[in-house]
């Protein structure tokens, strides 16, 4: 389609067309929340197979190559949104590493005008060789997602028997100087014994810990409420076995957090079902094929690499943007007053977490 005549069919606004979005200042929607964080997912693709993401193996529809932005577009584009006050990025996924040149890529990143910080959250795997390239290109810091510490159990959840390589991973980000934080998913019938380990494994090394929601976005179709750990359930089971002082909130923060008494280690709960924090939400996120996803829970996906491909200028590309975030729905709250449950945009590995 030509910038035209994406603009004809409504897909590309015109900054001259009245009603159009201001030209400048930051991104905001008409709730008045302000985009800050970027999700940038590099790729759909994961070696691992975890149960509450991915489809099963064998029924994966990847993204076709050519759909996926290249590192020029990329850049264009998150040059774009920190001229519009995104200041952090997060590199995701699918899983960040399987993209060859990563480094390349945060080495652009990192010259960007208005970028403050630049993060990834991986599974880990792959860190072992590349923990020492990544922080001389600058990246800030790394989540690891850890969802077990027993290896069976690890393997049953992600799909690969990696637990070793992964906590290797772990001690190698750690050993060139990143601050690490740990993700775990809770299900119910899954993991839920292994919280204390979990905790036990943070406070021995200092790092932040965080306990997500399962959220219904899983590939399996597998998710039901029941299956929900909720971070009430979770806090209870942290404060039988470690006394806990809780922390103070920041705007936009997803965890509610809390100092492990005797130690530096904090833990966090993200609860985006049990107690949404959709109100002062400040992140957008960019799939890997260049479609803006304004909430986790937008069943709408934005295309910026159409326009982009067709040529737009880096104004009418802003302007894209800022009407794009503009729709941003107002959270997960808004699946629920829907009557017939909610279309998931994607499995979430296509979307980036
Ligand atoms: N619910 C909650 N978290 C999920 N993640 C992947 N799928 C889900 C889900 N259905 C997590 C990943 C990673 C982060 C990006 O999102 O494990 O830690
Ligand atoms: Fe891969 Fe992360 Fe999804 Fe697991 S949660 S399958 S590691 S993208």
């Amino acid at each position: 389609m030509s910038v035209a005549e994406a603009r004809v069919s409504g897909e590309l606004p015109s900054p001259l067309l009245p009603g159009a979005a201001p030209q400048s200042g930051p991104l905001r929607d008409r709730r008045g929340r302000v985009a800050r964080k970027l999700r940038l997912s590099l790729t759909d693709r994961c070696h691992f197979s975890c149960v509450f993401c991915m489809p099963e193996r064998g029924k994966v529809q990847w993204i076709p190559r050519e759909e996926i932005l290249d590192f020029d577009e990329i850049v264009r584009i998150v040059r774009l949104l920190a001229l519009d006050g995104v200041e952090k990025v997060r590199l995701t996924g699918g899983e960040p590493l399987l993209r060859p040149g990563v480094a390349d890529l945060l080495r652009r990143l990192k010259g960007l005008p208005g970028l403050r910080e630049i993060d990834m959250t991986t599974n880990g795997e792959r860190l072992p060789e590349l923990a020492r390239e990544l922080r001389e290109a600058g990246l800030d810091g790394i989540t690891v997602s850890l969802h077990s510490l027993q290896r069976e159990r690890f393997a049953q959840l992600a799909g690969l028997d990696v637990l070793p390589r992964v906590l290797e991973g772990i001690e190698s980000a750690l050993r060139v100087g990143f601050p690490v934080k740990i993700n775990a998913v809770a299900i119910r019938g899954y993991n839920e014994e292994e919280i204390p380990a979990l905790v036990e494994y943070a406070r021995e090394r200092s790092l932040p810990l965080r306990f997500i929601e399962f959220m219904p976005l899983d590939g399996r179709g597998n998710w039901d409420q029941g299956s929900v750990l909720t971070g009430a359930e979770i806090l209870a089971t942290l404060r039988s076995s470690h006394p806990l002082t809780p922390l103070a909130r920041e705007s936009g923060d997803t965890a509610r957090r809390y100092r492990l008494e005797g130690s530096d280690a904090e833990v966090g709960l993200i609860t985006p079902v049990s107690e949404p924090f959709c109100d002062d939400c400040d992140r957008i996120r960019l799939t890997a094929d260049g479609k803006l996803l304004t909430c986790l829970f937008d069943t709408h996906l934005h295309d910026v690499r159409g326009p982009l491909r067709a040529g737009a200028s880096d104004e009418e590309l802003r302007a894209l943007l800022r009407r794009s975030y503009e729709e941003k729905p107002p959270g997960i709250q808004y699946i629920r007053d829907l009557q017939h449950g909610f279309q998931k945009p994607r499995p979430m590995h296509a979307i980036g977490g």
